[in-house]
């Protein structure tokens, strides 16, 4: 897979050339381009922003660099063959981060992890002017993405999230396969249910004892288990995640479970 990213601050991207992306990066899996978005300005100050059109605080975006840049960046390459051929590939997709944007779930991730190209547009200030993505729309698909309901300096730190969230689930790029599927949220894991709590060696750990279970060597049993802690963590973390599952999918021990869970829940409630 192709990214881009454009950004006003090239350096914020430095961690892409470490752990699991960086050996993807040396391996071929991902080519990942990072541009300056000023290399398409053209005055003393290589400005990018401006006092927005209607009043009110902060600055917006200017719409030329970002036009030119993105002109530049998602251009067709050049080859030495004269009469030009149309693309072989399927072009770029552009994603905008904003806070205003649709929120970006893993599901988001899987469908982006199958994309030839993908182009990170990262807006600072109030935003970018709007006629930049309706533009942009007249050649390529365009998604306004948010990673979370709070509001971040910049796209940069989201763009990371998101270059991460979407690259770890490409083939090659997870050293072993099966972390993903087991993830929270991977589609068909455990539905809708957290990941529960995990355990490595040593057995005993300043006093405390991994669940007896876990090396019990009884697979079943083990199963059993992640599947009720997996319905504890969600039911204290993320209630509403329950409320989503079907009801023929919890058992009559998922029942119990989720039942004990409440009460505990309830009781901590009182508590408090
Ligand atoms: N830019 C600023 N805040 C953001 C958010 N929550 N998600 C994506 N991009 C952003």
């Amino acid at each position: 897979m192709r990214i881009d990213i454009i950004t006003i601050f090239p350096d914020y991207f430095a961690p892409l050339e470490l752990s699991l992306i960086g050996k993807a990066r040396a391996a071929g899996i991902l080519d990942i381009r990072v541009h300056d978005l000023r290399s398409w300005t053209y005055d003393r100050h290589k400005t990018v922003d401006d006092t927005p059109y209607g009043g009110g605080p902060g600055m917006v975006m200017k719409p030329e660099p970002w036009g030119e840049a993105l002109d530049a960046v998602t251009a067709p390459a050049e080859t030495a063959a004269a009469p030009p051929v149309p693309p072989a590939a399927p072009g770029p997709r552009l994603i905008l981060p904003a806070p205003s944007g649709v929120p970006f779930t893993q599901v988001h991730a899987e469908r982006l992890s199958d994309e030839p190209w993908l182009v990170f547009a990262c807006g600072r200030y109030e935003g970018i002017d709007a006629r930049v993505v309706d533009d942009a729309w007249e050649r390529m698909p365009v998604e306004e993405l948010s990673i979370g309901d709070y509001v971040l300096a910049g796209g940069e730190s989201a763009t990371l999230v998101m270059v991460e969230t979407i690259s770890r689930l490409m083939p090659g790029v997870l050293g072993n396969a099966d972390s993903a599927v087991q993830d929270s949220f991977a589609p068909g894991a455990m539905e809708n249910l957290l990941e529960g709590a995990v355990y490595t060696k040593p057995p005993v750990w300043r006093g405390r004892e991994v669940p007896p279970v876990l090396l019990s060597g009884d697979h079943g049993a083990v199963d059993r288990w992640r599947r009720d802690e997996a319905l504890r963590k969600t039911a204290r973390n993320r209630p509403e995640l329950l409320r989503e599952i079907p009801e023929n999918h919890l058992d009559q021990h998922d029942q119990d479970v989720l039942r004990g869970a409440r009460l505990q829940v309830g009781s901590e409630s009182v508590a408090d």
